[in-house]
């Protein structure tokens, strides 16, 4: 087995086993544990309604590493045809339990950077939230995304920020060997890049009108982590989430949003 197929293979057994084991439901598990969580849920959810109101008018959507539905909700009234992948079996059949109510809607379980059944020149937006940052070789997700959307189509990448000042921490500490992670972690941690380059893959792909902007803006380390540090971070979001990211956002975000549209 080569690196990137070994890579996704942790990946997946990783999301498997956990959600096999999880006493709660996903989203209590992954964003209601702690205050800093929940507040971290609502920035997210703040970028995910504004990429909605983007997305208004895009019928058909494809959205990559569904997880379990988390945010599909928000805009499956909207789109007439929708498909749903994930490395992962007991994700989709938690994504499929929570839209059973919705009749149009294909589920897909494979690897992205290697399905072959998807069609090309079809979509009129690809929409993936926290999942870019598990998939190797980047350039050819973005290459892949731009040949499955029709002409206009767009692309919506939410993604860890590789220059947050939290993880520049954990990458220091992992130099000295102070801290050794899960697996998983380090699969995450190999494949956190940039926003700045992701732009330059989307631009490189032959995207236009390329954005990026801050999504979780905050810090797990003092002064930040205070009550007080939360709540300034998050009317500092609601500020700037729309607004292009620069060095300092860039500092303190945990994530972006990457778009563009197809020429
Ligand atoms: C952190 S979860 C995010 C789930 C959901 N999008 C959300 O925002 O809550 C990452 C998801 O990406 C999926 N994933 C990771 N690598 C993938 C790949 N190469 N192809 C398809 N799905 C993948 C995982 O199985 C998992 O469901």
């Amino acid at each position: 087995m080569n690196r990137k197929d070994e890579s996704s293979e942790i990946v997946k057994n990783y999301y498997n086993e956990t959600l096999r084991g999880l006493p709660t439901d996903y989203i209590s598990w992954r964003w209601g544990e702690t205050e800093i969580k929940r507040s971290h849920y609502k920035q997210t959810e703040r970028t995910i309604l504004r990429v909605c109101e983007l997305m208004k008018g895009c019928k058909s959507v494809l959205e990559v590493g569904c997880g379990p539905a988390v945010w599909t909700p928000y805009y499956i009234d909207h789109v007439t045809d929708l498909t749903l992948l994930d490395i992962s079996e007991e994700m989709l059949s938690r994504a499929q339990d929570r839209l059973k109510a919705y009749d149009r809607v294909t589920y897909r379980c494979g690897d992205f950077a290697k399905i072959e059944s998807l069609p090309r020149g079809q979509y009129d937006a690809i929409l993936s939230v926290r999942a870019f940052e598990y998939m190797e070789n980047k350039p050819h997700i973005i290459e892949k995304c731009f040949s499955l959307l029709r002409p206009g189509g767009r692309l919506y990448i939410i993604t860890k920020n590789r220059e947050w000042c939290d993880l520049k921490r954990e990458l220091r500490s992992r130099e000295m060997n102070l801290s050794s992670t899960h697996p998983v972690g380090e699969v995450i941690q190999n494949n956190v890049v940039s926003w700045r380059d992701i732009l330059s893959w989307f631009t490189q792909a032959g995207f236009v009108q390329t954005e990026a902007n801050p999504v979780i803006l905050g810090s797990y380390y003092p002064p930040l982590n205070y009550r007080v540090g939360q709540i300034l971070c998050d009317q500092v979001q609601r500020m700037v989430y729309s607004h292009d990211m620069n060095r300092w956002w860039s500092y303190f975000s945990e994530s972006c949003l990457i778009s563009g549209i197809k020429q």
